[in-house]
């Protein structure tokens, strides 16, 4: 170690997660997997180091810039994941003959990307990710959206708070062909259009000049972002293409889950990760004052790419900060509080293995215990366990082993009952 005095902060972006912080991050987790289990997801989850190799992509995602990456001491390539996405095509495709489909997995993954920390953005978080593979139909979208909208009920949120908003890349390949624009220059007009709001329009065209798309095009290309409904996307290509059926069988399923007003259709959701090839997603705050809650789409080749089976496969990432932010600005953190814990506590110690026993017999009995480790006094062990929201209290003085009985308190209406200690 060196001189330097030791910084007790985090390294930039990374988190600590003190005992206040883990109710809040604890109640966004639980709502999630609630949601994902109330849809029968299956649970998996896998190593957060993978050989970078998996993770390196053809360019021009932002993600692939911000990769954490190292030598082990075998001078293997390694990388923290920057997403789950990857990792679970591989565990898919390593099974591929063994598994059935359609599956439907969840998982609650720790992320590192190395971004530029912003408000909701940060080097370490949390994503709640929800994948079906093997299901072509857009029923398969419409569920992954369901639990990811339960998951956000579950906290507290309703359709006034967040609103789903849905595209298609083959929708916008259509447009993008309707306009002239070559296919060989989609994949970069992807990732042009959705910095659209991130980067000003000159940056754009910029972005679309360096990847080789002819000055002619790129007007098209910006142009498309004018298109307000699915009508107008109708209009524009002059009849109904696949991709708007697909769009609109995809709001159906919607209404049939009684989503419709949880969400609408926004031709400027593109999505910066190049594997999805049809539906995409972004969910927002209803003001747009946040970063996206959680995103998702269709990718129809990343299980081939990675040296798979063809297989179609469907799914989001929901990350933990965002919502976090947002139910503090909404005033719906939900009462913290540790619900149905009992304190327990003695004047001296010759109380205290009769503190242990009555502690012993609740907890057999299911109940969450805060013994206290050393004798105290009777005010200061009530106002802490009034302070952490305990339910009830039970403080053992000599009176009460003479007496063989105790005094249960509950806490909220502050009154008493009276149990003998060898009921416990
Ligand atoms: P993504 O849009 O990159 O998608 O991330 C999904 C969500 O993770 C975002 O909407 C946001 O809530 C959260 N998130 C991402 N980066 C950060 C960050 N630096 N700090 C805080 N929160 C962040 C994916 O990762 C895809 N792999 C999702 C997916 C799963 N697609 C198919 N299956």
């Amino acid at each position: 170690m060196t001189d330097k005095k030791l910084s007790l902060k985090p390294p930039r972006g990374m988190r600590d997660f003190y005992p206040e912080d883990m109710l809040l991050r604890n109640s966004v987790f639980d709502a999630w997997r609630q949601a994902a289990e109330q849809h029968a997801f299956e649970h998996y989850d896998a190593c957060i180091v993978e050989s970078l190799d998996l993770l390196k992509r053809k360019g021009g995602e932002e993600i692939e810039e911000q990769i954490y990456f190292f030598k082990d001491k075998s001078d293997r390539d390694l990388a923290l994941r920057a997403e789950m996405t990857p990792t679970l095509a591989r565990m898919i495709a390593a099974r591929q003959g063994a598994l059935s489909f359609p599956l439907k997995w969840f998982t609650i993954a720790q992320c590192f990307r190395y971004e530029r920390t912003t408000k909701g953005r940060k080097r370490e978080h949390y994503q709640l990710n929800l994948d079906i593979l093997g299901e072509p139909s857009v029923a398969a979208e419409a569920e992954v959206i369901a639990a990811a909208i339960r998951g956000a009920s579950l906290l507290g949120l309703d359709a006034n708070d967040l609103t789903v908003r849905i595209s298609s890349r083959a929708l916008l390949a259509d447009l993008l062909a309707a306009s002239g624009v070559e296919q060989e220059h989609h994949p970069a007009s992807f990732l042009a259009l959705d910095k659209r709001g991130k980067l000003p329009e000159e940056k754009i065209a910029e972005l679309l000049a360096d990847s080789g798309v002819p000055p002619a095009s790129i007007d098209k290309v910006l142009a498309i972002t004018a298109i307000q409904s699915l009508d107008d996307a109708i209009s524009a290509l002059g009849h109904e293409t696949s991709a708007c059926t697909e769009l609109l069988a995809m709001f159906a399923a919607l209404d049939a889950h009684g989503l419709s007003d949880w969400a609408c259709f926004d031709i400027s959701v593109v999505r910066g990760l190049g594997y999805y090839t049809g539906i995409v997603f972004e969910a927002f705050d209803t003001d747009r004052e946040f970063r996206a809650i959680f995103g998702g789409g269709r990718y129809d080749n990343l299980l081939a790419d990675i040296g798979g089976k063809p297989i179609s496969g469907v799914g989001l990432g929901f990350g933990d900060v965002v919502i976090s932010d947002l139910l503090a600005a909404r005033n719906k953190l939900q009462d913290q509080s540790i619900g149905n814990c009992i304190a327990i506590g003695f004047l001296n110690v010759d109380q205290r293995e009769t503190a242990i026993r009555i502690a012993t017999g609740l907890r057999e009995q299911g109940r969450n215990v805060d013994l206290a480790v050393a004798p105290q006094k009777a005010k200061g062990f009530f106002a802490k366990a009034s302070a952490r929201h305990y339910a009830q209290a039970i403080f053992i003085g000599p009176d009460d082993i003479a007496s063989g009985t105790v005094k249960i308190k509950t806490l909220a209406d502050r009154t008493e009952e009276q149990a003998a200690i060898d009921s416990f």
